[in-house]
């Protein structure tokens, strides 16, 4: 599903930087003459990545930010010098979204609500008729000034800066999204009906490390602790 959300990123992100969306009336690839949109990412991901590559497809000016030097190692091996890769900063993430046309943010802190990277004070200093799109909003968003969304109205204002932050982009493309999803989960669902749920977690780490509750305990240490619940490993319950 990131998959799908990077790439729709920059799709709702064209569309909202046209006149009539509230945009700065820009084609992010721009044309000969003109110069393309700045499109900023914010965390170099699956979202970040998905998003940078079709960011790129369209002609846009791309800058990636990430906290992973090798993660912006590896853009910077695949991208070259089509991309500008920065180092994730309070300073930089301020440098770049006050140029940005189209802020994408895709920021993960696994089992954490994402951090609030782009405050008030940024947004209040950005371009009127930038647009944001707060892909992390199904974490609770990685801008101060984003609350979700709907797709039956899925913007708003901020300081005339344009907000999208749908808490589920794959729904609108549902036919993409539906295909995608069983292509990642019909092994698993294979294995579990071959093998029954319990032999299936013991056998393949990857279901192991998806599994949350069990038996009424909490087994993701994250969620415990966010919960403030005791944590039970998986493996204890599974034996
Ligand atoms: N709105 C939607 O419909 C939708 C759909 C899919 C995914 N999401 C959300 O998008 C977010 C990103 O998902 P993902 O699959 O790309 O995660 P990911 O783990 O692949 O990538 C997250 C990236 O964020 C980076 N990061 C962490 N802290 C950072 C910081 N301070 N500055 C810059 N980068 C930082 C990490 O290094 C990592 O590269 C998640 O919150 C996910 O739930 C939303």
């Amino acid at each position: 599903m990131s998959e799908v959300a990077g790439r729709m990123a920059i799709q709702a992100g064209a569309t909202y930087l046209e006149k009539e969306h509230g945009g700065r009336g820009l084609l992010i690839g721009g044309v000969p003459g003109v110069a393309p949109a700045h499109v900023v990412i914010i965390g170099a991901g699956v979202v970040g990545t998905n998003a940078l590559q079709m960011a790129v497809g369209l002609g846009a000016r791309v800058t990636v930010l990430d906290k992973s030097v090798d993660r912006l190692r590896q853009l910077d091996l695949v991208f070259g010098n089509r991309i500008s890769t920065v180092y994730s900063t309070a300073a930089s993430i301020e440098e770049a979204v006050l140029d940005a046309d189209l802020v994408v943010g895709g920021v993960l802190v696994p089992g954490a609500a994402a951090p609030k990277l782009v405050t008030r004070s940024h947004v209040s200093r950005m371009k009127k008729g930038a647009v944001m799109v707060d892909v992390a909003i199904d974490q609770g968003g990685c801008f101060e000034t984003s609350h979700a969304t709907t797709h039956t109205n899925p913007t708003y204002l901020v300081n005339g800066v344009v907000h999208y932050c749908v808490a589920n982009m794959p729904g609108a493309v549902a036919r993409t999204s539906t295909f995608a999803l069983n292509n990642a989960t019909i092994g698993h669902a294979l294995v579990l009906a071959d093998k029954g749920w319990k032999a299936a977690l013991r056998d393949n780490e990857h279901l192991r490390s998806g599994l949350n509750i069990c038996q009424g305990q909490v087994t993701y240490e994250a969620v415990a602790h966010a919960l403030g619940l005791p944590y039970v490993s998986a493996d204890s319950l599974l034996a």
